[in-house]
């Protein structure tokens, strides 16, 4: 018998990539491969990308720079890469680095484990008419209480900004009862908290069934004892979802609610289709709902033409929030967006705007973590140990005072102490 061959993956991006890297390490295992952290010992290398940023793209190409010398100790060594710079880049990324053999785009990924046994270059970027989902194998690998689900892929927002149209294609919605049946075999494995996936996943809308009702439907599954989902977009925040959120005790209270600016005008050209009003008027009917409910947010500086009045009326947008968490990005111009035809922001005003919102966003997360002493909070444990660490409903790190703490138990918490980034307590219940 020979030994399995050793893949080495490394994942860039979203919670959609972290996904789709479990579902092509599952398929490259039903073809004899497992997986290994020591790059040294691979028989293939798999590299999933991410478009969004030029950063994030760049890091593939010095990566692949790193890979050249191990492909020439070992000539048989496969390069595969996958994700969001392989689909907007396709045989271009052979060209300037022709130590890869394979480049699969995100809808292509059923088609992996062949494309690696073929023989010589492959690419595929492909929008295929098959669903990759009926041909992938669906989380047999699961492994802890917390689990990743795709409901929902692509999107057709077009922000003016993102690569994401170009290259995870138009909304597409996987069937109910198939989501379902996977939920079911996710519970049965030990997983107590499903977070629902998509670019756009409240837009979610197969069979006719809404987002909400999908959650309902899940939240009907004994076992399932927390739900979540991301991303959504404001203008899908529909009223049946917004009332899931006041009756659905399954359905955590922390929602990942992109804005992007503050400033109307920024908001319209970035083609967001909603206004600052629109945005804190729907924040406050969720609230009204779901009062303990914590908002997180990503924003964008510098998009071109930001003025010192917008970047005003984004820090005046934050403090009317109060965001529990935020992710704050310089504006990058993307290949092929309508912003990238538009001028730069200087880069030294957008990068001191950048420090200026990411401190604000790290007073108020701080102000929200700390208002949690005190607060008794369910934590679903993840590790355990001498003190076992999960997260808490809202999303927040929490260590707790439990030796004999179980990896997937949810447990009552009153939280005794915060930091920016984790809580610490003593179990009650
Ligand atoms: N579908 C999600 C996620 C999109 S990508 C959504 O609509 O929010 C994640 C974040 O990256 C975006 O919310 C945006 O803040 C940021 N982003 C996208 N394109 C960008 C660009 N060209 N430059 C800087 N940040 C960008
Ligand atoms: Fe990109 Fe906008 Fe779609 Fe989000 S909604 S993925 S930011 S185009
Ligand atoms: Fe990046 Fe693609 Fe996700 S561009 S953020 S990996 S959808």
């Amino acid at each position: 018998m020979t030994d399995a061959k050793k893949l080495f993956i490394k994942t860039y991006g979203c919670q959609m990539n972290v996904y789709d890297s479990e579902r092509m390490v599952e398929a490259m295992g039903a073809d004899g491969y497992v997986t290994t952290d020591v790059i040294g010992d691979a028989d293939m290398v798999l590299i999933n990308t991410c478009h969004i940023r030029e950063k994030a793209s760049d890091k593939l190409f010095s990566d692949l720079g790193r890979l050249r010398p191990l492909k020439a100790a070992k000539p048989g060594l496969k390069i595969g890469v996958a994700g969001c710079v392989a689909q907007a880049e396709g045989a271009e990324i052979l060209r300037r680095a022709p130590q890869v053999d394979v480049v699969v785009g995100p809808q292509s990924y059923h088609r992996l484990p062949q494309m690696v046994r073929a023989k010589g270059q492959v690419v595929d970027t492909d929008f295929p008419a098959e669903d990759k989902f009926d041909h992938l194998p669906q989380g047999r690998g699961a492994k802890g209480p917390t689990a990743f689900l795709t409901v929902q892929e692509g999107c057709d927002k077009f922000c003016a900004f993102c690569v994401v149209p170009y290259t995870r294609g138009a909304e597409v919605s996987r069937p109910p009862v198939r989501l379902l049946s996977e939920a079911d075999a996710l519970v049965a494995r030990g997983v107590r908290e499903i977070t629902l996936l998509g670019q756009n996943v409240n837009a979610y809308h197969g069979d006719g069934w809404t987002l909400a009702r999908l959650i309902r439907a899940l939240a009907a599954i004994p076992g399932l004892q927390r739900i979540r989902y991301m991303t959504s977009h404001p203008n899908d925040m529909e009223d049946d979802l917004i009332a899931a959120h006041g009756d659905l005790p399954q359905l955590m209270p922390y929602l990942h609610l992109p804005v992007q600016s503050g400033s109307d005008r920024i908001l319209k050209a970035m083609n967001r289709k909603h206004t600052r009003d629109d945005y804190l008027r729907l924040i406050d009917r969720i609230r009204t709902v779901r009062p303990d409910i914590l908002f997180s947010s990503d924003f964008i500086v510098g998009f071109p033409g930001e003025t010192d009045t917008d970047f005003a009326a984004t820090l005046d947008l934050i403090d009317r929030v109060g965001y529990g968490a935020a992710y704050s990005f310089r504006y990058s111009a993307r290949p092929g967006t309508p912003a990238a035809e538009k001028p730069d922001v200087a880069a030294d005003v957008a990068d001191a705007r950048l420090q200026v919102l990411q401190a604000a966003l790290t007073r108020q997360q701080r102000a929200a973590q700390d208002a949690m002493i005190g607060r008794e909070v369910g934590v679903l444990y993840e590790k355990a140990g001498r003190q076992p660490v999960g997260k808490s409903d809202h999303l927040q790190a929490v260590h707790v005072d439990d030796p004999s703490g179980r990896v997937g138990e949810l447990v009552r918490v009153r939280i005794l102490a915060s930091s920016t980034n984790s809580l610490a307590g003593v179990r009650i219940s």
